[in-house]
């Protein structure tokens, strides 16, 4: 199965106004709330591609309660661990005339050392031999840097397989903790290895760093012009194709999602890269956070090629 941590899921409410002025009453034309996290987009994108999936992470309060409820609805499994306080809310007003978009952002719950190690009680009680982790998205405000490797030490003894999509000081303490694959976009791998990527030679050289520090296998994602993969014995570039972009929000995601679903299916190497490529590929061809469907990743999947880079 398919385990995916989001330790910061957000309800985003979107309230449309025919014309937004500040300081005015407004009459709502319409509203959406929906829930969102990366580690929950992830899991969506197993569920749509029909692996077995469980969401799980940290929730609070009544807004906690609506996100696990809204996945139910979805028919993905959840069991998070719920600790004191509120989930985050963020609310949108989006001017109708203009499109312009007023975003406020909350804060989500305080953790506590005892909700830490409850956490960390609760990943092991959930995960089992042979399962997929995918470890996804930002830390909660004062989380411990190293959340993310004290969960990989704790559930590698157990026999799961660990991913690691994360960036800033998450990553770079969360690469500590050894996780079977980390994938990082350009810009996070920069960051991490500290280095700026001029060249492809300069991306394998920072993808290398990490290789000799340990890590299986390093997925560098590099928007439209595809990826970069490197493990102890390939250094292979997965190409994607041209096509009309909507949004390429949640494209890492989805890239994320078909790695983990083509790991569990058994795909070899080239096979699963191609399939996660396919995967995200289809997946800026829909808006939002859409899920894209078995038939639009295998329309892609053909056009999508792994090359081998000496
Ligand atoms: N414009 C595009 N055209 C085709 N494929 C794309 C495009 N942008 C992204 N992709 C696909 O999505 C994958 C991941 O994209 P990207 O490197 O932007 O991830 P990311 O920055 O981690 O995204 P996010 O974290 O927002 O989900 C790429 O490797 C590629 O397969
Ligand atoms: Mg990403």
């Amino acid at each position: 199965m398919i385990v995916t941590v989001t330790l910061n899921p957000v309800i985003e409410r979107t309230i449309l106004v025919d014309e937004f002025k500040l300081g005015a009453t407004h009459n709502t034309e319409s509203q959406t709330i929906i829930a969102r996290g990366k580690g929950m987009h992830v899991s969506r994108i197993v569920h749509a591609l029909g692996e077995e999936t469980l969401a799980t992470g940290l929730l609070a309060g009544k807004n906690g309660r609506f996100i696990a409820d809204q996945l139910a609805q979805e028919e993905i499994n959840n069991h998070f661990l719920f600790i004191p306080g509120h989930s985050q809310e963020n609310t949108k007003i989006k001017d109708e005339k203009t499109s312009m978009i007023t975003e406020f952002r909350g804060h989500g719950p305080s953790l506590e050392e005892e909700d830490i190690e409850r956490f960390l009680h609760h990943l092991e009680e959930i995960v089992h031999q042979g399962d997929i982790l995918v470890l996804s998205g930002t830390l909660p405000e004062n989380a411990p840097h190293d959340f993310y490797a004290r969960m990989i030490r704790r559930v590698r003894p157990l026999g799961v397989f660990t991913i690691l999509d994360t960036a800033n000081s998450a990553l770079k303490e969360g690469v500590i903790g050894k996780p079977n694959i980390i994938k990082p976009n350009i810009a996070e791998l920069e960051e991490l290895v500290d280095m700026t990527f001029e060249t492809e030679e300069d991306i394998i050289k920072g993808g290398k760093v990490l290789i000799q520090k340990g890590i299986d296998e390093v997925l560098i994602t590099l928007g439209k012009e595809g990826a970069i993969y490197l493990s102890d014995n390939d250094i292979l570039k997965i190409t994607t194709t041209d096509v009309e972009v909507l949004s390429t929000k949640g494209a890492g995601d989805a890239f994320v999602g078909g790695l983990a679903v083509g790991l569990l299916q058994g795909k070899d190497t080239m096979e699963r890269l191609r399939f996660a490529s396919a995967c995200a590929t289809a997946s800026v061809r829909l808006k939002g956070l859409e899920t894209p469907t078995i038939e639009m990743i295998e329309a892609v999947l053909d056009d999508i090629e792994v090359i081998e880079l000496t």
